[in-house]
Formats: structure tokens, sequence, C-alpha cells
């Protein structure tokens, strides 16, 4: 059983070694700290599941082009629990019981361009160019109102029970949250077929492979739409099939390392580098156990590492979508394939 989420308000002091860890990392530990932590009016939210916040966000009361407005600040969810719906569920709550309080209230924020696909899944538009922070990299402006806007079933029923008077508004807001439990039975259908493949188009060293990325992609993030990034794998087995060309084992490798690498690079480039380097040692021990020539071992070798080392740069950049994940693992494998000439 995962550790049950509470999503409540807390002091600011709970939540800035997170702000500093996620938003402000590299930057002395006052960056954390925003003008208006302190103001009365302002609320700072967390998720927490036992052990600190793994979510955190605060609304500080702003106008908005003269009308009343919250401004959403400091939105950050820990890297190791990104992409699990918390951010999602912290914020509606956040939005939720602000409305509840005062309805007519909209809310702004200066969006990273790298979340703006984040906030948009939640009903927020973007209403500016994008401009500059010096500290934080491009931002655009964007803007939530209840216009048109349903917001999540948790999100209705918080609401309605804050018309009903069934809601302590400001008062505390401490409501325990259940985790999104992603589709399970999906991911580890696609995982089986994924291996079936490899036994089916490759035969037991890529199935070897194959076992490594699947644990860690285990690891990084059961959610069947990240598995969209294992699809250069599945094309150099088909070419294999198709070919007979043994040695299009080492671009599929690649793309796997690649692969695995993406899953974990939004999180940190070690955490990117080890698991695409698991990966590696697993093709270099199949490639020992097949007699590779000492040669060719040292070759495969150099070629992965600077193919990793490539990759473990260019993951963060790619914002975790899925096409990012596709885009890493073609252009690696494609480059081991390259590096077969060698
Ligand atoms: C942006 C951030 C706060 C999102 O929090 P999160 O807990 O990872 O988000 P969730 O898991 O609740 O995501 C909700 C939805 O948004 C999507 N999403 C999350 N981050 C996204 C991103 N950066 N780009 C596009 N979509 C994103 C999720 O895939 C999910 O989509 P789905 O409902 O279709 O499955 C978090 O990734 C983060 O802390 N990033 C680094 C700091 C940052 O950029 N903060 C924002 C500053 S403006």
């Amino acid at each position: 059983m995962p550790p049950e989420i509470t999503c409540r308000r807390v002091a600011v002091a709970e939540i800035l070694p997170l702000r500093h860890r996620i938003l402000r990392a590299g930057l002395p530990a006052e960056t954390a700290r925003f003008q208006g932590d302190d103001e009365p009016g302002t609320r700072h939210y967390a998720a927490t599941a036992g052990d600190g916040p793994l979510a955190c966000l605060t609304l500080m009361p702003s106008a908005w082009k003269g009308r009343s407005a919250w401004q959403l600040r400091g939105m950050a969810t820990d890297a190791a629990v990104q992409r699990t719906g918390l951010g999602r569920r912290l914020l509606e709550v956040a939005l939720a019981e602000a409305r509840c309080d005062e309805p007519e209230r909209i809310f702004w924020c200066n969006a990273r361009t790298t979340a703006v696909g984040f906030y948009e899944r939640l009903g927020w538009r973007v209403v500016s160019e994008t401009f500059e922070v010096p500290t934080a990299g491009p931002h655009v402006k964007m803007v939530w109102d209840a216009e048109g806007v349903g917001g999540s079933t948790d999100a209705q029923d918080r609401l309605q029970a804050c018309a009903r008077g069934g809601s302590d508004g400001a008062s505390a807001g401490e409501v325990a949250v259940e985790p999104t439990r992603p589709p399970v039975a999906g991911f580890i259908a696609a995982e089986l077929g994924f291996l079936a493949a490899a036994h089916l188009l490759g035969g037991p060293p890529w199935v070897a492979i194959g076992v490594v990325a699947m644990i860690g992609q285990v690891v990084a993030d059961f959610r069947l739409r990240p598995l969209v990034g294992l699809a250069p794998a599945v094309g150099w087995m088909v070419a294999h099939q198709l070919t007979g060309n043994r040695e299009l084992f080492f671009p599929y490798a690649m793309a796997l390392a690649a692969h695995l690498a993406g899953q974990f690079g939004g999180r940190d480039r070690t955490a990117a580098a080890v698991a695409g380097g698991l990966v590696v040692a697993a093709f270099m021990g199949i490639r020992v156990i097949q007699d590779a020539t000492a040669r060719v071992l040292a070759v495969e070798l150099a070629v992965a590492v600077a193919i990793l080392a490539a990759v473990t740069v260019a993951v963060p950049l790619m914002d975790r979508r899925p096409w990012g994940a596709v885009a890493v693992a073609a252009v690696a494998s494609l480059a081991a394939y390259a590096g077969l000439a060698l």
C-alpha cells in the first residue's frame, strides 16, 4: 500500500527545502524565499506522505488586470514522484479551497514554458508571449478562471461541498488524497508484449536486455504512455528479423539505454546515466558471453559511453514528453548503428 497522501495548508518553512531543490537547484537557499511569503494573505500548500512535502505551491493575493486574483507561485513536485498526479491534486485542492472562500477571484501565474503542458491540462490558458526570467529561463503568463473549465471530480466535489457549507475553507483544509493509480494492467501487458516481441524477432540476448530495461521502466514510471519511447527498439527488432543482421543488436540495446535514461532524465542526469549505464553493462556482459573480440568490445564500449553521455545531456532538455523520448532513443540508436562502421 502506498502511504496516504495528504494535501493541506502548511507554514512556508515546511516547503522551502522542496522549493529550493526543484525550482532553485544550484542557487543559494535564500533564492527559494519569495517576496510576500510571510504576508498574512499568502497561502502555502503541500502534499505530504509522512516524510515531508512531495509537492508544494503558494497562492498570493495579486491583482490581474484590475481584477481581484490569486498569483500561483512555487509550484513544484519532488522529482521522484513527478507525473504521478500529485501536482494536479494539490493544485485542484488549493484552487477549490480558494474559490470556495472567494469565488470571484481568478488565478494567474508566470509559468515556465516547460510546465505549460501541465497547466493546460488543468484548464489554464497562455495569455502572453514568452519572456525570460533570469534565474529560471523562459516563461509565459497563464490564467485560470471558471469559464469553460470543468475541473476534476475532486475539485467539483470540493466546490459543491463548499456551496453546501461543508468546507472548512481557510481554517485548515486538510484533505486526504489517494494518489492517482496508473493503469497497471495495461502497462504490464505492454511490457510483456515487448518482451514477447524481443523473443520472437530477436532471441534470448534481446530478451535479456529487454528485461533489464523493463525493470528500469517499472522503477521510473509504470504508466502506459512513456512506453511509446520503446518504438525505436521495436524498429530495430523488426529490422533484424527482416535483414538477419545480428549487428543490429547494438543499436537495439542503445535505443533501450537511451529510452531508460530518458525516463530518469527529467529528475537528474546522474539517475539518467546510471539507468542507461545498466542497460549498456548488460549489453557488454552479453557481448562477452558471445565471445566478441577485445577490439570489438572496446569500440562498442567507447561508442556506447559517448552516446550515453550525449543522451544524459539531452534528456533533461526534452521535457520528458513521449515524442522527446522517441526522438532521443531513435537518434541514439542511429548513432550506434553508424558506430558499427568503426
Ligand atoms: C510541473 C510540475 C509541477 C507538474 O507536477 P506533477 O506532479 O509532475 O504533475 P502531474 O503528475 O499532476 O501531472 C498532471 C498532468 O500534467 C502532465 N504534465 C506534468 N508535467 C508536465 C509537463 N512539464 N509538460 C507537459 N505535461 C505535464 C502529466 O503528464 C499529467 O497529464 P495526464 O493527466 O494527461 O496524465 C512538476 O513536474 C515540477 O515540479 N516540475 C519542475 C518544476 C516546474 O517546472 N514547476 C513549475 C514552475 S512554473
